[in-house]
């Protein structure tokens, strides 16, 4: 109680808000919903953070959201509560080594998932989160295009089947997703038959091959709520919950099964970074010392991530 008291008369102060994502601890979600902000994936982050008229903005989540959010805002200062908060996504694609392949492809659109640094998006032709992937690969296959995808190799194979377009996928992964089980979730769908299986399209083929639905996070909270089961199993970071109860509370959630049980699985189905975004972590970046806090973008860096990351929310209008 004594930080979430801190925080709102600090917000107040600074004129700041919090963009938080779906998959930060419950604590801060429900903070940032009493306190005008939003809780949202990284699309709708970007599109918060760049209309809303606060001169500060405290990106609870990880590095990249802080960055696009200063890319689409340079005018605001741009918090974080750690810039610690990585992302396995964006640590997988180093920026020259991505430069390189695409170089290699010069004949290949480069559409990057917002899980990027911005070094990498400025690189790219495209950004794109998972809620408008589909769409967007769509749309460019039917211009005749062929694509790079980076970095998530299990969104960009399930982008593909989906569209049949002509993609070559850069190896990533996300360490949560990378993690659920097969033959667990098998079992536990035995277990509870009643229950409608949620799967996010970063996941590993064969837990997407046993899905009632499958989407990015906003859209397994429709699903959770428009499907008819009284239960759902939730195969995505298990922050999603806190949004999703709200929007089912008569529904039962479970989360899918992990790797190892207990204290040897690696994530648990949560990110470890995301994790990092804590109440006093908040305050801290709020009560003045911007260092360790604050994102800078150089402004050439910046005008170059700005034109696809543009793209991307025009498309997404
Ligand atoms: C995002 O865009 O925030 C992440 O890909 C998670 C999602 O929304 O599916």
């Amino acid at each position: 109680a004594f930080y979430r008291q801190k925080i709102k008369s600090l917000l107040v102060d600074k004129n700041a808000v919090i963009v938080a994502h779906y998959y930060t601890d419950p604590e801060i979600q429900a903070l940032a919903e009493e306190t005008g902000g939003c809780v949202a994936d990284s699309l709708e982050m970007a599109r918060f953070g760049a209309k809303h008229s606060a001169s500060t903005l405290v990106v609870a989540g990880v590095k990249f959201m802080g960055e696009t959010a200063k890319i689409l805002s340079p005018e605001k200062q741009v918090l974080m509560p750690t810039l610690e908060a990585q992302c396995s996504l964006d640590i997988g694609c180093p920026e020259e080594a991505f430069i390189r392949f695409c170089d290699e492809h010069p004949d290949r659109t480069v559409v990057v998932y917002a899980n990027t640094s911005a070094a990498v998006k400025a690189r790219a032709d495209w950004v794109v989160t998972s809620s408008i992937a589909v769409e967007l690969i769509e749309h460019l296959d039917s211009l005749g295009e062929k694509i790079i995808w980076a970095p998530d190799r299990h969104l960009g194979r399930y982008v593909q089947q989906q569209t049949g377009a002509d993609i070559l996928c850069w190896e990533g992964a996300c360490i949560v997703h990378d993690e659920f089980k097969t033959q667990s979730l098998e079992k536990m769908k035995a277990l509870y038959p009643e229950a409608a299986v949620l799967v996010h399209p970063e996941s590993p083929q064969a837990i997407v091959d046993l899905a009632d639905a499958v989407g990015s996070t906003s859209q397994l909270i429709k699903a959770a709520q428009n499907l008819p089961n009284p239960s759902m199993i939730v195969a995505t970071d298990k922050g999603i919950f806190y949004k999703m109860q709200q929007a089912c509370p008569d529904k039962t959630l479970y989360i899918a099964p992990t790797a190892g049980e207990g204290a040897t699985c690696r994530t648990c189905a949560h990110c470890p970074w995301m994790a990092m975004n804590g109440l006093k972590a908040i305050a801290d970046a709020l009560e003045g010392s911007t260092q360790g806090h604050q994102i800078q973008v150089s402004e050439i860096l910046r005008e170059k991530a700005l034109r696809p990351l543009n793209k991307m929310l025009d498309f997404a209008e």
